[in-house]
């Protein structure tokens, strides 16, 4: 039976992740410093699942406490590595912040997990690195452009350095990139909870809605685009679950080392930000309060996914829209007080 290590499982996407696997009868350990995230997530994921998940509460900066998990742990054969800082805004006011905790993060767990046997690595990648790309839809194939934060910059160093590293490694990769995650679980006990001031558009909706805060800023509505405002593909987390636990089986099948493969994980449509606000205002049938504000530094303009690759290789076909999106967003929002 596969021992899959999920680091960052006490956070948004590695929680959702980790209750379909379970689902789908994997056997789960996490690995969370609880850095932007709640260690007693695991025990909403104990109540949804009936499977009591150990966390680990370790800092992947600390090599020597990766090594002590995969020594206690011992048979580890699956990593998927969600555990990294994912604010575009912060990054840029933060960089060095964000390059020692993703970059040093992923090359001591790369490491590690080679001096361990481990087979299969899957890699929590992002849109983000295209840049601002010239053609949209984005294909896996689309040229990079600069990144434009240094959020992007650390994942596009990432997979360079997973593409690097795997021939020298007895390892199969696959670099996942999402597009924008929201949403929460049906059952409406997890969801996104960032431990530091939300930044993400849809918890800013929410907690706009429920009077957590005053007011929120549309940032910018001089773009290129319908309606002046940024496009962006909105992507279930549960949607975005799924498609890991198919990541992985597509890996386990793997027979040869050194396997790498990068999958678009977007709907495959774009949304703008005040299609985005109507959305919401139509499924919680409230008014939300909201100003047209200055553009943010590092938002691209417009971008959203081909999906067509890990719908064909994957058999991966994501079913929940922003409707889907905004509604499970704000029941979670409402039930989280
Ligand atoms: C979306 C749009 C903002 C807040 C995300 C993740 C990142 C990566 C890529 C996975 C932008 C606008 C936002 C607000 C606003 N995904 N906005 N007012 O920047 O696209 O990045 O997707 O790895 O991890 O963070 O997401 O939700 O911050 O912004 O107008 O108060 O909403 O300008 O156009 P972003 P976001």
């Amino acid at each position: 039976m596969s021992k899959v290590l999920v680091t960052g499982g006490c956070g948004y996407i590695g929680s959702h992740t980790i209750i379909d696997l379970i689902n789908n009868g994997y056997n789960v350990v996490s690995l969370d410093n609880g850095s932007n995230s709640s260690l007693t997530t695991v025990d909403l994921i104990e109540e949804i699942t009936g499977v009591k998940v150990i966390n680990h509460n370790v800092d992947l900066c600390n090599r020597d406490g990766v090594a002590r998990v995969f020594a206690q742990e011992g048979d580890i054969d699956t990593i998927i590595h969600f555990a990294a800082l994912k604010a575009v805004g912060d990054s840029v006011a933060e960089p060095l912040v964000y390059f020692r905790n993703n970059v040093t993060g992923l090359i001591n767990l790369l490491e590690v997990a080679d001096q361990h046997e481990v087979k299969s690595f899957i890699f929590s990648s992002s849109c983000t690195v295209y840049g601002n790309a010239e053609k949209i839809p984005v294909t896996e194939d689309t040229p990079w452009q600069e990144a434009v934060s240094p959020y992007g910059r650390t994942k596009q160093i990432g997979e360079q350095i997973i593409k690097d590293f795997l021939p020298v490694s007895k390892m199969n990769a696959v670099m996942l990139r999402y597009f924008n995650p929201a949403g929460a679980h049906e059952s409406i006990k997890i969801g996104e909870a960032p431990s530091n001031k939300a930044q993400n558009l849809v918890p800013v909706i929410t907690e706009t809605a429920i009077g957590k805060r005053d007011e929120m800023y549309v940032f910018g509505t001089d773009y290129a685009t319908r309606d002046g405002s940024c496009v962006r593909d909105y992507i279930h987390v549960m949607d975005l679950a799924d498609a890991h636990t198919r990541a992985m089986k597509f890996l386990h099948k793997q027979d040869e080392n050194s396997q790498l493969e990068v999958f678009n994980l977007g709907i495959g449509e774009g949304v703008t930000v005040l299609e985005a606000i109507n959305a919401f205002e139509k499924v919680s049938n409230t008014k939300l309060n909201y100003k047209v504000g200055p553009r943010r530094d590092g938002d691209v303009e417009a971008i959203y996914a081909n999906n067509k690759k890990a719908n064909e290789i994957l058999g991966w076909n994501p079913q929940r829209g922003i409707e889907d999106i905004m509604s499970t967003a704000w029941e979670w929002e409402k039930n989280r007080g």
